[in-house]
């Protein structure tokens, strides 16, 4: 499906962002891990999220979830518990969903059952032995082709818990390794080279599990064996969702937007701190969540002139799936901005390196990277273009930005895939236009 965006009149009013893609999946997960029914509210209604629902229930959760009044699924998850996963009688399609199948894997690793794991074409190109390696450090098996992607069948095996010293900060390898650990005897402990998101330390706990965290060495751990109890939560607002009108609001003469009821995780909101350095009218305001995720409100007002700036590899995981939006940005600001220690972008839904550098070529903007270093020279506008998608939201989701930042407008080929994580992103534009 292609889609047309062409300039748009101010952005405005308040918009409370569907749930967050990555406490969706967890709370799914988790849930279904447990000893019992789990209520949940504000879980994303998205092709992702979808994944997780049904993988689960091939494993024997029983999921009643429904659509509540602002779009979200709430009800309830009963987990398999002390029991343990059911055979699956089938594949488990993960879809697009890359968080799903690592997280899955870590999850199934220590049971006694073989399941394959599957996914579109986008996710089997990913690599999974980021994941696998580690697993069968543990002690599982896994039999894939040579590059380590899906279909991926895992054989589970009694576990031994491990020390492990993640190469890449991703939370879905800490996290599959940290589940995993929920089924070995002992202390289960992930180091990572730098804080990659940390929903599953702030969640588990609520479910029973203990996470021993040290911010010294960049680590987690938990001890097991353990089962999950069930627990009640409330998915708040996505803030990679919240980054796209964001900065589509910074962009557009006289917007103003209240974004409510999103995660301010600092591990989410490095984008927030760029676009401030960047000089974007942006304020955040904290307004729940002692405990756990912090939640709050993001106003951003039209902000006629932004500075290009230079992002440390440090930043990379907290923006990790912002890159594209930023990039879109920085196309618009004043010098170059320079992205640095990003190469984790070649291995996303699509190589977003090469369709940022792809894409911006069409639009004019000047842009190259060497596969660590994505360099932006601000254009300050374009005409029009027509541009992919790749079949990746992310990037279908910056396109539409182009477009409405344009003077012509763009066309995006593969809009659809902006189901993935945030299907509601063309009604909040039209609702923030009316
Ligand atoms: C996610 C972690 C990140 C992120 C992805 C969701 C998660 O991936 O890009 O969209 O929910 O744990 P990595 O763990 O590969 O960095």
């Amino acid at each position: 499906m292609s889609q047309h965006f062409a300039p748009i009149g101010p952005l405005r009013g308040e918009l409370i962002l569907s749930g967050d893609k990555s406490i969706s999946h967890r709370a799914v997960l988790f849930a279904a891990m447990a000893e019992g029914s789990s209520e949940l509210s504000g879980v994303l209604d998205s092709a992702d999220v979808r994944s997780s629902i049904s993988v689960v229930e091939s494993l024997g959760a029983t999921v009643n979830l429904g659509r509540d009044t602002v779009g979200g699924l709430s009800g309830q998850v009963t987990g398999w518990g002390s029991l343990g996963p059911d055979v699956p009688q089938t594949e488990l399609d993960c879809g697009n969903s890359g968080t799903t199948a690592r997280l899955m894997l870590g999850i199934l690793a220590g049971w006694p059952l073989r399941a394959t794991l599957t996914g579109d074409d986008s996710l089997s190109r990913r690599p999974m032995d980021r994941v696998t390696e580690p697993l069968k450090e543990m002690g599982a098996a896994f039999e894939c082709d040579e590059g380590g992607s899906l279909p991926v069948t895992v054989s589970g095996a009694k576990l031994a818990a491990i020390e492990y010293v993640s190469p890449v900060a991703s939370a879905q390898v800490k996290t599959a390794v940290l589940l995993a650990g929920l089924t070995a005897e002992g202390m289960t402990k992930v180091r990572e080279p730098a804080a990659s998101r940390d929903h599953t330390e702030q969640m588990l706990p609520a479910f029973g599990i203990a996470v021993h965290r040290d911010q010294g060495d960049l680590s987690a751990a938990v001890d097991g064996p353990a089962v999950l109890s069930p627990t009640s939560l409330s998915v708040p607002g996505d803030p990679s969702s919240a980054a796209f009108i964001a900065i589509a609001a910074l962009l557009i003469p006289e917007s103003e937007v209240h974004l409510t009821g999103v995660s301010l995780n600092a591990t989410r909101t490095g984008f927030l701190q760029v676009l401030k350095r960047m000089g974007a009218n942006i304020d955040i305001e904290v307004t729940s969540g002692d405990t756990g995720e912090p939640v709050g409100d993001i106003t951003v007002r039209h902000t006629p002139t932004l500075r290009a700036t230079v992002v440390q590899p440090s930043e990379i995981p907290s923006l990790i799936d912002e890159v594209p939006i930023l990039a879109l940005a920085a196309a618009h600001a004043d010098g170059e901005t320079q992205f640095d220690g990003i190469s984790e972008l070649r291995v996303k839904e699509s190589d977003r390196l090469a369709a940022i550098v792809e894409g911006f070529d069409e639009l004019g903007v000047v842009a190259s990277t060497d596969g660590e270093r994505l360099s932006v020279t601000g254009t300050g506008g374009w005409e029009s273009a027509t541009l992919r998608s790749r079949g990746d939201h992310r990037l279908a989701m910056t396109w539409a930005v182009a477009g409405l930042t344009s003077t012509d407008g763009v066309e995006v080929i593969g809009f659809d895939a902006v189901d993935v994580s945030y299907p509601s992103f063309l009604s909040d534009l039209r609702n923030l236009t009316s």
